[in-house]
């Protein structure tokens, strides 16, 4: 019987969900099997918690003598508490290796001083600025060494991701997989729910998509998964809403 909270509710698996799941699994399969050096980034949002359930379940599946994959999270100093939570609960009881990045901390303290608490709310400028100290420089180091990192990126949660694609080669260094990319919210929540996998305490408080806590607020029924996500900012601009990890500034 589905829980009486936000994600029981919103589990639903869509009719193609069985599909959608076995083309998931083959791709994260092919990737295992391709890369010796491969990374998932993770919010410790939804689509997350989903990638690395399904990381460990092959990790016992394949038996590799050496699992490539790990897990890293970019802590920016302004993560949620209940984001936290998850992620020590996450260290504490996974069986993939988790990697912690966080700025420059000398940057981050300096861009406080000078341009104060809440700056990203000022300009898009400051607000991109911000989203670099914090996030798009300390990626380059997760990254570094690897041939090919993993998101919980998915089609259907902006305008601005209808073009994604579940394997991305754009950048001849790195492959990028998006193994989630057809799948609903529904269909994520029900594979939460299902495989009774934990997750952020946040999404029970109607917030779909996690980011820091200065920028990210619930949304309300009928409100874009994205509206609680830099709520202030226009939508239509291509690098609005976006902070720069994948789409560049
Ligand atoms: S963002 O660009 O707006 O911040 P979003 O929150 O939708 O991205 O998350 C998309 C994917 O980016 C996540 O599924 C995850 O793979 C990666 N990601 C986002 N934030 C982080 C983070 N703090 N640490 C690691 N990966 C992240
Ligand atoms: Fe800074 Fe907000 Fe970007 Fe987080 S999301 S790095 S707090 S501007």
């Amino acid at each position: 019987m589905a829980s009486l909270t936000a994600v029981g509710l919103q589990a639903n698996a869509s009719k193609s969900f069985a599909e959608k799941l076995a083309n998931t699994k083959t791709v994260l399969k092919e990737a295992l099997l391709a890369h010796s050096r491969i990374t998932q980034a993770s919010s410790l949002g939804a689509e997350d918690v989903v990638i690395t359930h399904l990381l460990e379940s092959l990790k016992a599946e394949l038996g590799l003598a050496r699992f490539p994959a790990d897990v890293f999270v970019l802590n920016t100093g302004k993560l949620h508490v209940e984001t936290l939570a998850l992620l020590a609960n996450s260290q504490a009881t996974s069986t993939l290796t988790w990697r912690v990045f966080e700025p420059v901390q000398e940057q981050a303290i300096q861009f406080v001083k000078t341009r104060g608490e809440l700056a990203m709310r000022e300009s898009l400028d400051l607000r991109k600025a911000c989203c670099h100290i914090r996030k798009v420089e300390p990626l380059g180091r997760a990254l570094d060494g690897y041939s090919a990192w993993m998101t919980g990126m998915r089609a259907e949660q902006s305008a601005a991701r209808a073009n994604v694609h579940a394997v991305d080669t754009t950048d001849a260094k790195i492959t990028k997989y998006n193994p989630l990319v057809d799948w609903t919210w529904g269909d994520v929540l029900h594979y939460i729910v299902e495989n009774n996998v934990p997750y952020n305490a946040l999404h029970d408080k109607f917030y779909p998509s996690i980011g820091c806590e200065p920028c990210t607020r619930a949304v309300s029924l009928g409100e874009d998964f994205r509206a609680g996500r830099w709520w202030w900012e226009n939508a239509d601009g291509v690098s609005a809403k976006e902070c720069g990890l994948h789409v560049k500034a």
